[in-house]
């Protein structure tokens, strides 16, 4: 969602703050804004778009000091223009806050403040805050912080710097992710590990309800009641190689053309050859606890509930375990049936969104075991999950998920082979799901040597109106993955359907204009798939087909067919989501769409 950039040290900070927005640039990007301390006041540049923009205005007028915040802005409140844009300011330009999140109780507390004679001047939620801070300012800024804060209500990242106390940055986590960056003598606070990535790997990672107090000598963690709390360091592993597009045009191709490397981290060390299983460290259970296990509860969001899907179907087959998928914003209001044999498998890349934070805990109150599959090392999903197995596929930066999707789904299989194993899978059965990882890599990179085949068929397709993705079994979440790819990049409306339930609507649609993407391996319901493809053909669809090998049954019935290599059937959407990607990414290039950051779109979405 919003990104935020602080940093105190002996450095000139305008373009430490610069290069940190462009970092976090892929979270939210509609407007940005910078606050330095310039010797005599707080002063600010704000722009209404890219970082770029705002990297404009700073050069025609500088901003010269060592000490600054800045924001990158996904509008919540208020439309995303200059007024709007963060850091926000008291009347006397004294006080200056960026914040990421929603204050929920912001109109009660602005028609308040407005009583008492203070005036608003953007639509934001964010600027109750500082009219708080504003109002309970005495001499220390952390002080008038804690106040302002124990009135609202709601979700906070925020960075706070003020003339009235000149030298510190004070910065403040309830729900939306901030860490504290150690340097040499400087200090920066972050939304995000990679804003500061560039210059220390040293991180401090803040709680719900911890503040940090950051200036030239050190940094200090205290809570709401102005305790001081001990918080451990953590070293990143990611090198700043990682979060840089090196050579591609857009870090979504860089994305994709990383799956062989990324889902082989995924699967690095957790195999068991010998005992035809997998090994999942950070599971947490003993095997008494996982055959305790009586349902299983997947929740997630977006891309990530899509491979939530994939493994419901993995785990029922395999693991014999009754599983139900839920969205993480839909669980979260209801009264799901969860126990204390309930395992609530919880699907994040980011490991920050808000909903699926929030059905997490819900489930943990119900007395669930939780289980996170999360990316982002140290993110609150994966700390405050009972148990989690990372996916260590390096830093996602295109809006677009591509590399987590694979790795969530093999992350998934890993999961299902072990609780298999435990329970009906035979030794045998578990050495060829453990075959058909190792495999995977490989089979990804032939796929991606083929790219310009893909491309080709982008060129053909990129001035469709609207397409439909159909796949049954194991590939109908694959056909939902596919549709969201292109239409998150591309804008090009698009549906993911189970192939027979098109029957049931979708074939209205259906016309000699209607792409209709098939994803058609050599799997158990093949048959059925074909059947389905006749019925689009009837009705002078244009069909592409997803196969994995020459199929009779299709002859004359395919426009363009696109062959992934064999696997089993379990695995067939770790294949067959890559030519889908590479899909949605050439038609999205091709109608000159901005691939990494798609419009309205938000990487991690913090707030609810
Ligand atoms: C946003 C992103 C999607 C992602 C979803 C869930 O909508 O644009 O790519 O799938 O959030 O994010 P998460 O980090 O929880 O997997």
């Amino acid at each position: 969602m919003c990104g935020i950039v602080g940093y105190v040290g002996p450095r000139v900070v305008t373009p430490l703050l610069i290069e940190g927005l462009k970092r976090l640039e892929y979270r939210g990007y509609d407007s940005a804004g910078i606050a330095v301390m310039n010797g005599k006041g707080v002063e600010t540049r704000k722009v209404a778009g890219k970082i770029s923009r705002l990297e404009t205005v700073v050069k025609d007028s500088p901003l010269t000091g060592t000490l600054g915040i800045a924001h990158t802005r996904w509008a919540t409140h208020g439309a995303p223009n200059q007024v709007n844009a963060h850091p926000h300011l008291d009347e006397k330009h004294e006080i200056a806050v960026v914040h990421n999140g929603i204050i929920e109780n912001a109109s009660v507390l602005r028609r308040t403040l407005e009583e008492h004679g203070h005036v608003f001047t953007s639509d934001t939620d964010t600027e109750v805050l500082v009219h708080l801070i504003e109002a309970a300012f005495e001499d220390s800024l952390e002080d008038a912080v804690i106040d302002a804060l124990r009135q609202v209500e709601g979700a906070y990242g925020i960075a706070v710097v003020s003339s009235r106390d000149p030298n510190k940055i004070v910065a403040a986590r309830k729900g939306s992710p901030l860490l504290v960056g150690l340097g040499d003598g400087e200090y920066y606070v972050a939304s995000d590990a990679s804003a500061i990535l560039a210059h220390t790997r040293e991180v401090v990672y803040m709680h719900d309800g911890d503040l940090a107090v950051l200036d030239r000598h050190g940094y200090r963690i205290i809570d709401l009641n102005s305790t001081t709390l001990t918080r451990g360091v953590s070293k990143i592993d990611w090198d700043l190689a990682q979060i840089e597009r090196g050579g591609f045009a857009h870090f979504m191709l860089k994305e994709i053309f990383e799956q062989p490397q990324t889902v082989s981290s995924t699967i690095a060390g957790r195999l068991l050859l010998d005992q035809a299983t997998a090994k999942l460290s950070g599971t947490n259970l003993t095997e008494e606890e996982l055959l305790a296990i009586d349902n299983v509860v997947i929740t997630a969001c977006g891309t990530s509930w899509h491979s939530g899907l994939i493994g419901e179907h993995m785990l029922e087959e395999l693991a014999r375990i009754p599983v139900e998928v839920e969205y993480a914003s839909e669980f979260r209001y209801r009264n799901p049936i969860v126990t204390e044999r309930t395992l609530c498998i919880v699907i994040s890349q980011s490991g920050e969104t808000a909903d699926t934070l929030a059905a997490m805990r819900e489930a943990q109150r119900r007395g669930a075991r939780t289980l996170g599959i999360v990316n982002v090392v140290g993110s609150t999903i994966a700390r405050e999950a009972a148990a989690g197995i990372y996916l260590h596929a390096g830093p996602e930066i295109g809006v677009a998920s591509t590399k987590a999707f694979t790795s969530q789904v093999v992350a998934l299989a890993l999961l299902t082979l072990k609780l298999g194993r435990l329970r009906e899978v035979s030794a045998l059965r578990g050495t060829e799901i453990i075959e058909a990882l190792q495999a995977l890599p490989s089979q990804i990179q032939q796929i991606l040597d083929r790219h310009h085949e893909i491309e080709a068929l982008a060129e053909e397709f990129k001035r469709a109106q609207n397409f439909l993705y159909l796949g049954r079994g194991y590939n109908f979440p694959t056909a939902l993955e596919g549709a969201l790819k292109l239409k998150e990049i591309s804008y090009i409306h698009a549906e993911g359907y189970p192939a027979a339930e098109m029957k049931h609507g979708p074939i209205a649609l259906i016309d000699e204009l209607m792409p209709v993407v098939f994803i058609a391996p050599h799997d158990s319901v093949f048959d059925k798939v074909a059947s389905n493809v006749q019925e689009v053909k009837a009705r002078n669809g244009r069909v592409i087909a997803i196969t994995s090998r020459e199929e009779p049954s299709l002859a004359g019935k395919i426009d363009y067919e696109f062959r992934i290599p064999e696997t089993i059937d379990m695995l067939t959407p770790v294949l067959a989501a890559i030519p889908l990607q590479l899909l949605a990414y050439y038609i999205a290039v091709k109608r000159g769409s901005n691939v990494d950051q798609p419009r309205n779109l938000a990487k991690s979405v913090t707030v609810e």
